[in-house]
């Protein structure tokens, strides 16, 4: 963070320190509308932070002081803006849906190719979902198994789960992720080989989880269907790394292409979501797509004090640096969001889960916050206990859609009567007067009362869409952008993933070699040497 960006951000802070939300709401009667934005389908209503408009001009001058429109800029024209990679960073030209669409890259227009992916992918969701493309016997797809972890299986799962009501319910979705043969087992004991399709989803083939289960997913098949041709009707590849795919066995003409320039993370609308698009439908995906470029352009174009990706991230500043909250909770009213919180924890903390700086300094501010939530009302009768009397301050987005896929009684007004409480609830709280009001007896008084005063974001739709959803992932994706452009650190890269992995195949070879010492640490050798033992090596 500079030195500009970190005196805006303390001048907001001491702004922000002087009123609680009580006194805030007190003192602007129409503080609801003048703190709410609209993008894309959404409604942001902000008016429950600790923030005045001079606050909120402080945070504003934080984001010019880094940069931030021209950071912009750079990101939606294709500068190779992860440094460390030397890459692009263009999830943004996967939905750019604009008729004159260009987007240069190393001299070429990536938009065509873009396009031609896009058609590939709906040519054969359509001969999936049509039951033309048959297996190996002669038998429809009746399962699709994603075979995929982190990006390549996050944003699939989590949008699966989202928009299920536009499914076609016939064909049923599964994922793999886990190299824990738990998960492979558990899924291939639900489908049968003459009717399943695999995805093998992998940007860089070479995963060990993905590349393991894909394996031992192609002997299951082969071992039912006696014939290693049966491969061809039954795996396909979506990746970035076709001499892999060749190498795996998946012709490449099964094969669904993206480019270095697509972050894992950022995949869902690539090839990536090839299981979402047999599922929903290209008509459905494309709608997807159109909410995405929605916000992305509401992103680009909006002044800060009205962008609500902006408006999002500044607010996670205030309270990540300048009030010390360690984490935030993603809190969606709606049973298909419910994975939304696992993938924003992917988004967002491998995004900025950074300590050094641009420059290659130790970043001396807090970066990334701890991401984390569950649906209501579920998490009420868990975990909002902490969030409203606990000593953490955690700032919360409440998510949630007026109208329901599922009309059942009111079941629906209920959900939403609770979306509203709860922000109420935290904002303004319970006096120990208005507990003695209420007859509370004076020893419990202490217990009953509530703080209030903490900070949460509501965000509505009217209804979750394929194309108010695509705009919300859009929404969150800008978001982190946003604060990484702030904090000043690469967003887009992952080496903090690498050390693992490595070490991981050291001990891997120890774990079957015939020698009996080994060379870790003592606590990774004494461990090792139990496993042994309990399997008799
Ligand atoms: O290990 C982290 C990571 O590189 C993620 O960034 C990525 O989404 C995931 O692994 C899977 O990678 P791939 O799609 O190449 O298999």
């Amino acid at each position: 963070m500079n030195e500009n960006a970190k005196l805006e951000l303390n001048k907001a802070l001491e702004i922000s320190k002087k009123k609680t939300l009580r006194e805030l709401f007190a003192a602007e009667e129409n503080r609801a509308s003048r703190y709410t934005v609209k993008a894309a389908g959404w409604l942001l209503d902000y008016s429950k932070n600790l923030v005045d408009k001079k606050a909120m001009k402080h945070l504003i001058a934080m984001a010019e002081a880094s940069s931030l429109k021209e950071e912009i800029e750079r990101m939606f024209s294709g500068e190779k803006i992860n440094a460390t990679e030397g890459r692009a960073v263009l999830h943004t030209a996967l939905r750019n849906v604009d008729e004159n669409a260009k987007v240069i890259v190393d001299g070429v227009d990536v938009i065509p190719e873009v396009r031609a992916t896009l058609a590939k992918m709906a040519e054969f969701s359509n001969l999936v979902r049509s039951g033309k493309w048959l297996g190996f016997t002669g038998k429809k797809i009746k399962s699709i198994v994603n075979i995929g972890i982190g990006g390549s299986d996050l944003g699939p799962v989590m949008a699966n789960i989202a928009l299920t009501p536009y499914s076609k319910r016939s064909i049923k979705c599964y994922f793999v992720s886990n190299v824990d043969s738990t998960h492979l087992a558990e899924t291939l004991r639900q489908v049968k080989a003459e009717s399943t399709l695999f995805i093998v989803a992998s940007k860089t083939f070479t995963t060990q989880e993905t590349m393991s289960n894909a394996a031992a997913a192609r002997e299951w098949l082969v071992a039912r269907l006696k014939d290693d041709k049966a491969v061809a009707r039954h795996f396909v590849a979506v990746s970035t790394a076709a001499e892999e795919v060749k190498k795996f066995g998946i012709d490449t003409a099964n094969m669904f292409g993206f480019w270095d320039w697509v972050g894992g993370r950022y995949s869902l609308p690539s090839a990536i979501g090839l299981s979402l698009m047999i599922s929903i439908g290209p008509a459905n995906f494309t709608k997807m797509l159109k909410g995405y470029w929605k916000m992305d352009t509401h992103f680009r174009t909006a002044p800060f004090e009205r962008n609500m990706p902006v408006i999002l991230a500044l607010l996670g500043i205030l309270y990540s640096n300048g009030y010390g909250a360690q984490s935030y909770a993603v809190l969606p009213y709606d049973q298909y969001l419910s994975r939304l919180p696992a993938y924003l924890q992917q988004l967002d903390m491998e995004s900025n889960g950074k300590s050094v700086a641009r420059d290659g300094s130790k970043a001396t501010w807090d970066t990334g916050p701890i991401v984390w939530g569950e649906p209501g009302t579920n998490g009420q009768h868990a975990f909002y206990q902490l969030i409203h009397q606990g000593t953490r301050l955690i700032p919360c987005d409440f998510i949630a859609a007026c109208r329901t896929h599922n009309e059942i009684s009111d079941l629906h007004d209920k959900l939403m009567a609770n979306f509203f409480a709860q922000t109420q609830a935290l904002a303004l709280g319970k006096t120990a007067d208005e507990c003695r009001a209420e007859g509370v007896s004076e020893e419990l008084v202490a217990f009953k009362t509530f703080e209030g005063n903490k900070p949460t974001n509501t965000l509505l739709t009217e209804k979750l869409t394929p194309e108010t959803f695509g705009a919300l992932i859009a929404l969150y994706e800008h978001k982190i952008f946003v604060q990484g452009i702030i904090w000043n650190i690469y967003s887009f890269d992952q080496w903090g993933v690498q050390l693992g992995k490595v070490l991981a195949k050291g001990v891997l070879a120890d774990l079957t070699s015939a020698k009996h010492s080994f060379a870790h640490d003592s606590s990774t050798n004494a461990l090792v040497a139990t496993y042994r033992k309990a399997l008799k090596r």
